[in-house]
């Protein structure tokens, strides 16, 4: 059944006060609110109103063993949700926050199991977004909030994704135009004797490595290549990002020869046109030309010289593929190397590890 669910639009670098206390006055009763980041938009509770963490949840329909990210406005909230934290944790905050990085630490008594699916750690962040900043002020409690998407599909970075998935689900979706980064944050484990990468996102690994002077173990499934039997963070186990459509990444160990590389693509994609299917290519603005001059459809995700501008299209560019007159799509791969490993995470989930090698 559905209920009401009103958006209403904001200024995402001036937000008014009197609708952000509305939003928070739906939080502080239990009810569900949609906001922005500056990754994507997150579906938002009061960690403290059990009911509400679990509805959260259910009109996701995310499995409960998956943990939702704690969001808070004031470093001093992390002492709160948060015990034995690591000197390491402090260094991380004091450069990062607010800003795209999520940390994992020991879980303190009083924050209720379900936020965390009974892991005896949690997750927290502190969202650099004048609106979600806001929001979590008036709410006067950290918000619980996973992605803003139902589960297995991309994540929202525009007003319309939410609306597609949530409409009608949730009482309220504050709707402040499309996210900055359009990835979402790092997720770092701390509660080892060695940092773990448990999900790459919009801030490079590498620059946290150097922020730390320390190496952080980069597991095969953060990578995207295998789902992790470990259930370390147990959301890599489920099927993300993914269009319904089919999707094929050709991956190559080289692509310093560009032209070389996109005839490759080009070939693949020229032998699935020949079992006459309708093929999309996901392209980038250097090559785009190489399939376009072939008859193939191409969507645009970006310049490679500046991968930001690719993670940022990347989830909008993937909804595409569903509404796109094609059968299926190739896209294009990329180095694994700074927001690249974010990139290549997200793209061999998305084609549930639909991968061609060149
Ligand atoms: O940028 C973001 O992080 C966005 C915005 C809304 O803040 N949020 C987001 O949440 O991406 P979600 O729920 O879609 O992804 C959270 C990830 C999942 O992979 C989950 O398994 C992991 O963080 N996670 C959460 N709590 C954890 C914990 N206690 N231990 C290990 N992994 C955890
Ligand atoms: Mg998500």
């Amino acid at each position: 059944m559905d209920i009401q669910t009103k958006i209403v639009k904001v200024n995402p670098f001036d937000p008014d006060n009197e609708l952000i206390r509305e939003a928070a006055n739906v939080i502080r009763r239990g009810g569900l609110v949609v906001f922005p980041t500056e990754t994507v938009y997150g579906l938002g509770a009061s960690i403290y109103i059990e009911r509400a963490v679990h509805r959260i949840f259910e009109v996701k329909k995310r499995p409960l063993d998956n943990p939702l990210i704690v969001h808070i406005d004031n470093v001093d909230e992390l002492e709160k949700l948060a015990e034995d934290i690591p000197d390491k944790a402090y260094k991380l905050v004091k450069k990062y926050w607010p800003g795209p990085l999520t940390i994992v630490l020991r879980r303190a008594k009083n924050v209720p199991s379900i936020v965390s699916s009974g892991l005896p750690t949690i997750a927290v962040r502190s969202p650099a977004h004048p609106v979600a900043m806001k929001l979590i002020k008036y709410s006067e409690s950290p918000i619980a909030a996973p992605s803003a998407n139902l589960a297995g599909k991309p994540s929202p970075t525009k007003p319309e994704h939410v609306v597609e998935d949530l409409y009608g689900k949730v009482e309220l979706i504050i709707d402040a135009g499309e996210t900055l980064y359009g990835v979402e944050s790092t997720v770092i484990d701390l509660t080892g004797r060695k940092p773990v990468l448990l999900r790459p996102g919009a801030i490079p690994v590498e620059d946290i490595e150097a922020v730390l002077s320390e190496e952080i173990e980069i597991p095969e499934y953060a990578r995207g290549v295998s789902e992790g039997r470990i259930a370390l963070s147990p959301g890599i186990r489920y099927r993300h990002y993914a269009p319904d459509k089919e999707l094929i990444v050709v991956e190559s160990a080289d692509y310093s020869e560009l032209n070389n590389y996109a005839l490759k693509v080009l070939a693949v994609a020229m032998e699935l046109k020949k079992k006459k299917l309708k093929v999309g290519i996901i392209a980038t603005r250097e090559t785009k030309k190489v399939y376009e001059e072939k008859g193939f459809i191409t969507l645009v995700v970006g310049s490679r010289s500046n991968l930001y501008e690719i993670a940022h299209n990347l989830f909008s560019v993937l909804r595409e593929i569903d509404k796109a007159d094609i059968d299926l799509a190739v896209s294009e791969a990329f180095e694994e190397k700074g927001l690249g490993l974010t990139i290549m995470n997200r793209l061999r989930k998305a084609s549930r590890f639909n991968i061609i090698k060149v």
